[in-house]
């Protein structure tokens, strides 16, 4: 059967609507959020009293929690209403009429391109590289027509990701032809060693670069609507706080930040359940036969049905009549209904997912 709509991770309200499921028995492995839920220091110590006030404008607080938890500079950090928001700040802003983009990846970048008058070209990742960039070509194409370079690093859905050596070789290329490069870090604190991998702490030598994160999957609180930038070009920070609302962020998400961000059992919890569910599931489906598996960085996974006869929409429909969500890729540019994504939730979940797809 087939579904005539491709479920996103916030379609709950659609899906157990389709699927007649209670949300206690969805497991949503489509969100790509933390399976922990929130910070249990979030709860303790949060006043709802706080939004009784205006937020201070400087969010100084809030960007002191930031700049330590990224080991970056207060005066680099702006923040935004979630990464999507900070996405199409940056792009109105620099207003590129030619943006290269890394891809497949996540749509609104593309969108956002569009909405602002501009073209966006695919710099293709191939599935025969594992969906691994290649910098060298990437670095051949890179040209003083392209006017801005936007990256997903680890990249959603593929779940590779590019190291800071190789970061630097892009940078350097785009800094010479007066490219802004974007790189959106949203899943970057999943990562085993993201010191190889972030590259903030770039941000202290090139002028072009802006990194985007968020709470939302990390901290497991999409509803929040936290993200931040770390920038180090001071007078780009000055251009945008110009023109920019005087409050960015509400009361209640600048205190849950500062709680969040320094939360360091939640941190560390987290990143021992990921790295441990990232090689169970990365092994559990190399293993299995009909299903290939793409090395995951983040705290998802891309496969790619190798069987005949059957489709990602076979593995969704089988998969959310047990009462478990995960998405259907075939949306994706470059992508076609033999690939599907999922998130690590925590142990029984999923063995329970492996199983699934595995008797599919
Ligand atoms: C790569 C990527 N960037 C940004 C977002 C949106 O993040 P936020 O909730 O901070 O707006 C998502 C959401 O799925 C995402 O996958």
């Amino acid at each position: 059967m087939k579904s005539e709509y491709y479920y996103h991770g916030s379609d709950i309200e659609k899906i157990k609507a389709k699927y007649n499921i209670s949300e206690d028995d969805l497991i949503n492995f489509a969100a790509n959020v933390n399976p922990f839920g929130l910070s249990p220091n979030l709860k303790k110590e949060f006043d709802i009293d706080i939004i009784t006030s205006y937020p201070n404008r400087q969010y100084t607080e809030l960007k002191t929690a930031i700049a330590e938890y990224t080991n970056s500079s207060v005066e680099n950090v702006l923040v935004g209403n979630g990464t999507s928001e900070l996405i199409s700040t940056f792009i109105r802003h620099i207003h590129p009429s030619k943006a290269m983009i890394i891809g497949p990846t996540y749509s609104e970048y593309e969108r956002e391109v569009s909405l602002s008058g501009g073209q966006s070209y695919y710099f293709p990742l191939y599935e025969e590289d594992g969906f691994k960039i290649n910098a060298d070509t990437l670095i051949d194409r890179l040209d003083k027509s392209i006017d801005m370079l936007i990256i997903c690093n680890p990249n959603n859905p593929t779940s590779s990701c590019i190291d800071c050596i190789t970061m630097r070789r892009i940078l350097d290329v785009c800094k010479e032809n007066h490219i802004y490069v974007m790189i959106d870090e949203t899943y970057i604190e999943f990562v085993a060693e993201i010191n190889a991998y972030s590259a903030v702490s770039l941000t202290d030598f090139y002028n072009n670069l802006i990194i985007l994160r968020s709470t939302s999957k990390f901290f497991a609180s999409p509803g929040l609507r936290l993200g931040y930038a770390i920038i180090g070009n001071e007078d780009f920070i000055a251009e945008i706080n110009k023109t920019s609302k005087p409050w960015m962020v509400n009361s209640f998400a600048a205190k849950a930040g500062e709680i969040m961000l320094r939360d360091s059992d939640y941190i560390e919890k987290t990143n021992k359940l990921i790295n441990e569910e990232r090689e169970y599931c990365y092994n559990a489906l190399l293993a299995a036969d009909g299903f290939k598996p793409y090395k995951p960085y983040a705290n998802f996974m891309l496969v790619k049905i190798n069987k005949a006869n059957l489709t990602s929409n076979d593995v969704f429909e089988k998969a959310i009549k047990q009462g478990m969500l995960i998405r259907n890729c075939s949306t994706f540019p470059f992508l076609t209904d033999e690939y599907f994504r999922f998130c690590f939730m925590e142990h029984d979940a999923n063995v329970k997912l492996i199983d699934c797809i595995t008797n599919c």
